[in-house]
């Protein structure tokens, strides 16, 4: 992607505060768009969107009445990165199986993030970029959308789901003939946050590196350039990016005609 590309396109960034979104943000100002940072973390949103030129604005992805305000008063939005996620953070000893001890509380929240926030985004973007006839929506997922992390059953759950979301907006994107384009970041391990202290440890101890979140942020300039629609974005520390388009031999976009609900 050429300097300047994206001049005078409008991004919104979820989870902007930090690691992935945070270095997302970073790419798209460097490429001249107009970001706006969205976080919860407004201590480290502020000091984001200041550093790169962008704005920043108080964004809790798990309601959809702050999405709506969001989209109201400072879209319509070109690009939408819906990425602010969280692990579950089951507390349990090694030998336990996983969400034997998962409370309802621990459930909902990574429900509420992970899913609902991808999906309340997406929906509220979406209208204003029907209405201009174009719009590119990333979300990330992660590795664990498409492998099992048995580790974290919960997680695998959230970002299977966020991946069959997206190719089923792509799917119907074409359907309908609209240019908007939906795909989804799959990395392996990044270099963030999300990953807790004892687990870098024990990576370092395998002798085991993680991506830079940057990586991630330059194969979403990558997305926007070639706008492979319904497109998993796969990522892994030492591989070469490669995209993953899987296509079965039946798809429903060919026998089910537009505007028919399967059950
Ligand atoms: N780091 C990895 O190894 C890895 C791998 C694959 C996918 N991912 C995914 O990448 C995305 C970004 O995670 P990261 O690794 O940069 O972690 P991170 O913890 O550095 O960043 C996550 C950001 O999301 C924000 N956030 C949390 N709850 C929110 C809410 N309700 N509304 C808005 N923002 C909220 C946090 O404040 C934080 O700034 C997540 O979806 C994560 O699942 C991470």
């Amino acid at each position: 992607m050429n300097e300047q590309e994206l001049n005078g396109r409008r991004a919104i960034v979820t989870g902007g505060a930090s690691g992935i979104g945070k270095a997302a943000a970073t790419r798209l100002a460097e490429q001249g768009a107009d970001v706006v940072v969205t976080d919860i973390d407004d201590a480290n949103g502020e000091a984001v969107a200041a550093d790169i030129g962008a704005r920043y604005i108080h964004l809790d992805v798990t309601s959809s009445d702050e999405w709506d305000a969001v989209v109201t008063k400072h879209g319509p939005f070109d690009i939408a990165f819906l990425n602010a996620g969280i692990s579950t953070g089951e507390e349990r000893e090694p030998d336990e199986l996983p969400i034997v001890n998962l409370t309802d509380a621990a459930y909902r929240q990574i429900m509420g993030i992970n899913v609902d926030g991808v999906v309340f985004g997406a929906r509220a973007v979406l209208p204003a970029m029907i209405e201009r006839g174009s719009g590119d929506i990333i979300a990330t997922a992660s590795m664990a959308g498409l492998v099992p992390l048995g580790t974290d059953p919960i997680y695998t759950l959230t970002k299977h789901a966020v991946v069959g979301f997206v190719r089923a907006l792509a799917a119907a994107s074409e359907q309908h003939a609209a240019d908007i384009c939906f795909s989804a970041m799959c990395p392996g391990f990044v270099d963030t946050n999300i990953i807790d202290a004892e687990f870098k440890e024990q990576m370092i101890e395998l002798q085991l590196s993680m991506l830079d979140p940057l990586v991630v942020g330059d194969t979403v300039l990558r997305s926007l350039s070639e706008r492979r629609n319904g497109a998993q974005w796969v990522m892994w520390h030492g591989l070469e990016t490669s995209v993953y388009e899987w296509n079965p031999p039946i798809d429903f976009t060919t026998v089910v005609p537009p505007g028919v609900s399967v059950v």
